[in-house]
């Protein structure tokens, strides 16, 4: 089973998927992950983040491995990360080196101990219309800039990152009309998806609409 889930950040997509990963027993890929690895190697490397031929470059050699060790710099998940990842992502030959890597991962799904999953949950802004728009339920997950703002910017108070709400919300904004706007795979709904619209609603309620909704599409596809 592969299940999609797009949409901006903070609107609670990591939430529902870890709940549907545990429950479903499916592999989880947040395909945001690889864009922050190139975007950050970029930075580090001193690049100039609109520079094709470097990201290009770095795109290509990017390994699962390489991505994981980035993930644990110390700004990778800031907004350092983010903006980074966001303009390297709207490089289309960035995209097309990266697609690869993304697909072949349904194509033997296994869980980071390397045991087999029933299939592959995936995170992001394309999944569902580009990378793999034959998936077996999609899912669109949005909530409104302000809320999705606060969201980040109590996680990153919690985390000790030294940001302010403003701050937070000035990264959100230039981050999503970059991601919309972009020529190739921009952040939208796939024609299939169910959007769900996240600001008013708590955690636990956003994970009840969303087995409701995975449980039925089950039932229709027996
Ligand atoms: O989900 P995230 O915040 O980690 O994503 C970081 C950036 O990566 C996001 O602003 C746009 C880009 N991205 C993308 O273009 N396509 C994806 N499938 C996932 C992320």
């Amino acid at each position: 089973m592969i299940i999609t889930i797009d949409g901006p950040a903070a609107a609670g997509k990591g939430t529902v998927s870890k709940v549907l990963s545990e429950r479903y027993k499916l592999s989880y890929f947040d395909t945001g992950m690889i864009y922050r690895a190139v975007g950050l190697e970029m930075v580090k490397n001193g690049f100039d983040l609109s520079d094709e031929e470097k990201a290009l470059f770095v795109a290509q050699n990017m390994t699962f491995e390489k991505m994981m060790a980035l993930s644990c710099d110390k700004d990778f998940r800031t907004d350092i990360g983010g903006q980074a990842a966001s303009k390297v992502s709207s490089i289309t030959s960035v995209r097309q080196a990266l697609l690869k890597m993304q697909r072949d991962f349904a194509l033997f799904p296994v869980f980071a101990d390397g045991t087999k999953a029933n299939g592959v949950i995936y995170d992001g802004r394309d999944t569902g219309t580009v990378i793999c728009p034959d998936a077996d339920i999609k899912f669109f997950v949005t909530a409104s800039t302000e809320v999705r703002a606060m969201r980040r910017f109590k996680e990153f108070e919690a985390k000790g990152i030294d940001t302010t709400y403003q701050k937070v919300l000035d990264d959100m904004i230039s981050r999503d009309k970059r991601d919309a706007e972009r020529q190739t795979a921009p952040m939208k709904p796939a024609d299939d998806a169910v959007i769900l619209d996240t600001s008013n609603m708590s955690a636990e309620a956003e994970i009840d609409a969303v087995i409701k909704i995975v449980e039925e599409k089950l039932k229709e596809k027996k």
